[in-house]
């Protein structure tokens, strides 16, 4: 593409994750992420607490992501950051900051939209690490978002399919609220189904128009099963709380697996993409794996630290438009609804 050596400086900051990292070409030279630990103590993100945390962390972190890259940030080519959608005071942060930063080098500055930068994150260069073919569906879960997507091209994408309410990440943090798990409980639900039987107790699935998804009632749902049988047994959580998250993953599996089908009858694209905090779980993984063979599709899962919250996911976008010189002017405000 280039015979030069293209430095951008990629900062994140749409929810509880200040993270910042350096790309050279398409390939990463330091991701760093600053976790902020203080929501765990609420079960769920504190706007409030998370943009003073970002203020805190962001100098930090992208200090780091230059020393680790090796780099000073006179060498940068441009500056890339998160503009939207997420939390407007976590946006706000990482805005002014890109914004000084490229203004001080006076180097172009790049907005992302951070539901693309899910998608494009398979476009890092990775070895071991296939990227997708045009056109491709890319389905992002995470804790703030799903959504399947068509993508036409890097900057073509079509939204075929969101939730109407709760994301699946939250279906499964609130169903772990519920059985007395720590926040976030994905990871926790994904290992103790390993060890329990999928089929134990049936959660009806929510009947949802066209691509679209629905998690709210499956949490009442689960609300309400929960509540009978500790009214029968006050020790059903405890005796069989495997079950119950096997149950709870299955159900949700099998939610995103149905759209996911509907979607490749639909379009007729069997080249399928996840990304999103989610795609760590390992149900849906195997899901996938198994509907290479069975329904022939090609899947693809990109590195773990590229799936969750990062900034090597905006660094790659930010590359991708510097190439095309679609930068953006010092006027450009956060959008908390920013759409695709
Ligand atoms: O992408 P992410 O780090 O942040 C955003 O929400 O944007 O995703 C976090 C979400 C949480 O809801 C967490 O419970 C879920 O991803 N998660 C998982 C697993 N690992 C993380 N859910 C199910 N199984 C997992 N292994
Ligand atoms: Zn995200």
């Amino acid at each position: 593409m280039t015979s030069q050596n293209i430095y951008i400086l990629a900062i994140e900051s749409s929810c509880d994750d200040t993270a910042a990292a350096v790309m050279c070409n398409g390939k990463i030279l330091s991701n760093i992420i600053a976790s902020q630990k203080i929501h765990e103590e609420y079960g769920g993100v504190v706007p409030e607490l998370a943009s003073r945390a970002h203020q805190q962390n962001i100098v930090p972190v992208v200090d780091q992501a230059l020393k680790q890259a090796g780099i000073d940030k006179t060498q940068l080519h441009a500056v890339a950051f998160t503009r939207g959608p997420g939390l407007m005071g976590s946006l706000l942060v990482g805005t002014s900051f890109a914004k000084s930063l490229a203004y001080g080098l006076n180097i172009p500055l790049i907005d992302v939209n951070h539901m693309q930068a899910h998608i494009l994150a398979h476009f890092i260069e990775e070895d071991a690490f296939e990227q997708p073919p045009f056109p491709f569906l890319a389905m992002t879960i995470s804790g703030g978002h799903t959504q399947i997507v068509r993508v036409d091209d890097y900057f073509d994408m079509t939204v075929i399919g969101e939730t109407i309410d709760d994301a699946v990440g939250e279906a499964f943090d609130k169903s772990g609220k519920l059985l007395g798990l720590g926040y976030p409980a994905g990871p926790e639900i994904d290992k103790r189904a390993k060890l329990g039987n999928p089929k134990a107790f049936k959660f009806t699935k929510p009947k949802v128009d066209g691509l679209n998804f629905s998690f709210s009632g499956l949490k009442t749902a689960i609300l309400y099963f929960i509540q009978k049988e500790v009214k029968a047994n006050p020790q059903f959580i405890e005796t069989h709380l495997n079950d119950i998250c096997a149950s709870i993953q299955y159900t949700i599996i099998g939610i995103l697996m149905d759209k996911l089908k509907k979607a490749v009858k639909q379009t007729g694209i069997n080249h399928i993409a996840i990304g999103g905090g989610v795609s760590a779980n390992s149900g849906i993984r195997e899901a996938l794996k198994n509907a290479e063979g069975k329904f022939g599709w090609t899947t693809y899962v990109p590195k773990f630290e590229y799936t969750t919250d990062n900034a090597a996911m905006i660094a790659i976008v930010g590359y991708l438009k510097y190439l095309e010189g679609n930068y953006a002017d010092q006027s450009v405000m956060a959008s908390a609804r920013l759409k695709i």
